[in-house]
């Protein structure tokens, strides 16, 4: 598969996230050579533009740390091209044909990804006319698309349907770009190869698992968007179920995609859906020093919405391994600080034989600062026996120095052209996810859950330690503070 050589075609090529995501992450792919040198790549969209107007647009993002690196923007531009069109027009597909027929004879390229970076009121008409006027027999055809993936059960049905009448699943590609990210591609080894890890993860040795992200932004320039969705369907049902699955589903048979994405789905199907006892949600409004905007004040949010900016949500995995061990799910914006990490914590320690004592912790740190890291009771060294809480620590920073880390949408975007669906979202997996969600989304759009106001900038809802505490986390008797903690 990795053999084909790509026609790359970024259907939405003037919206935000081909501009700040596909086009720097085909840049990356481009300098670091896994992308041909030949591949050629089309932006489509609305907007007129000139190739110079284009070329502006596909560099904005673009990050240049050396001179090497200008040179190779200037090469890559030279492989890029638009062409504007409506998204519901045969004619305007024919002439995308056309291009795309007459790039492939000059670079002898066999295969094309189309990335739909689209907004859903556009994308079945677009998948439709892909379908009609750009599939080639012969010719391999690869489908990159974003979320969102539906609003709820039925819709994302409906969705998988549509698409499915006109691309197989082994066509689509429906990108989680946390399933992108070092750290969460990092989850299954951590698990599968040591045993040290492998052996206590489960009801019998943890107490309860906390996945929190957070962001410092609030909805600023998207509270439109925003509004119809709101962060359950944002983060939540995504990337942060995404991150569950992987922290709690067994060992797969080998590391085939069908073989991941199955255990994936099973471990979803032991979710009850949420009821709403374990639910909390929050909305920002103006920041204390009143600098900061509120929700609400964003003239694109229709007045008086109860869309949640934060969430906090408690699932149990009714099986062997889990049952009994709340997974505390939290995510906002608006918030004091960015970061997305996982933290199991253990039960305490059975026995009195010490006093002062902290439950274990194993944390992953998704982001910013990759690292993972153990909090464990140590002896104060010196005199005497008393414990002290400790840690061992694995900061990417300091241990691997040189390495880059790539960014989650250029990992993903390889993926897709070596033809490898590990971490991609399998249709049925999608359905598994909206089941869990769908009946408490639907309950909160109905307006019967009011938001606890929080100022921007601020750590979240009051009422967060006691939901957090009420599903089982405890805070250790000693006071610690990560050493590579950076606020
Ligand atoms: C996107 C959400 O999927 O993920 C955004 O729509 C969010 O609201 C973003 O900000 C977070 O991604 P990252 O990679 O910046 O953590």
């Amino acid at each position: 598969d990795s053999k084909h050589l790509y026609t790359v075609v970024v259907l939405g090529a003037s919206g935000d996230l081909a501009t700040k995501k596909t086009f720097p992450a085909l840049f990356g792919l481009y300098k670091n050579k896994y992308l041909s040198q030949k591949t050629h790549i089309i932006g489509y969209a609305r907007t007129k533009m000139n190739q110079a107007t284009f070329e502006g647009h596909v560099s904005k993002h673009i990050k240049l740390k050396s001179e090497g690196d200008k040179a190779a923007l200037q090469q890559f531009l030279r492989l890029c091209s638009y062409q504007s069109g409506q998204y519901d027009q045969d004619n305007d597909f024919q002439i995308l044909e056309k291009h795309i027929e007459d790039l492939e004879r000059n670079s002898g390229a066999t295969a094309r990804l189309f990335y739909m970076a689209l907004p859903p009121s556009v994308f079945i008409n677009v998948a439709a006319n892909l379908k009609k006027n750009n599939y080639r027999e012969g010719i391999k055809i690869r489908l990159i698309v974003e979320k969102p993936f539906g609003k709820d059960l039925e819709s994302s049905r409906k969705l998988a349907k549509d698409l499915g009448a006109l691309f197989s699943e082994n066509e689509v590609y429906r990108i989680d770009h946390y399933l992108g990210k070092e750290m969460v591609k990092n989850l299954m080894i951590l698990r599968f190869a040591n045993v040290i890890f492998g052996s206590v993860w489960n009801r019998h040795s943890i107490d309860n698992v906390q996945i929190t992200f957070k962001e410092k932004i609030g909805t600023e320039g998207r509270g439109g968007y925003f509004d119809e969705f709101g962060i359950i369907r944002d983060v939540m049902q995504n990337h942060i179920l995404q991150i569950l699955t992987l922290v709690a589903m067994e060992p797969p048979v080998s590391l085939d995609a069908e073989d991941v994405r199955d255990e994936k789905v099973k471990v979803l199907r032991f979710i009850p859906p949420i009821v709403k006892e374990n639910i909390l949600l929050g909305q920002y409004i103006k920041s204390e020093d009143g600098k900061e905007p509120g929700y609400l004040d964003d003239k694109t949010v229709p007045k008086g919405s109860k869309t949640p900016t934060y969430a906090a949500a408690t699932l149990f995995i009714e099986n062997e391994r889990w049952s009994g061990v709340p997974f505390v799910l939290k995510c906002g914006k608006a918030l004091d600080q960015q970061k997305t990490e996982i933290r199991i914590q253990f039960k305490d320690v059975a026995g009195n034989l010490f006093s002062n004592l902290s439950r274990n912790e194993i944390v992953i740190r998704v982001q910013p600062n990759e690292a993972v890291y153990v909090k464990m009771m140590n002896k104060e060294p010196g005199l005497g026996t008393k414990t002290i809480i400790s840690d061992l620590d694995l900061s990417y920073s300091s241990r691997f120095i040189d390495i880059a880390i790539p960014e989650a949408y250029e990992s993903l975007i390889l993926d897709a052209l070596n033809g490898d669906h590990s971490n991609f979202v399998r249709d049925d997996e999608l359905i598994a996810a909206w089941k869990i969600f769908t009946p408490i989304l639907q309950f909160i759009d109905q307006g019967k859950i009011d938001p606890i106001p929080y100022p921007y900038g601020s750590r979240g809802p009051k009422g967060v330690s006691e939901f957090v505490a009420k599903h089982g986390y405890t805070r250790g008797q000693q006071e610690y503070v990560w050493p590579q903690h950076s606020e």
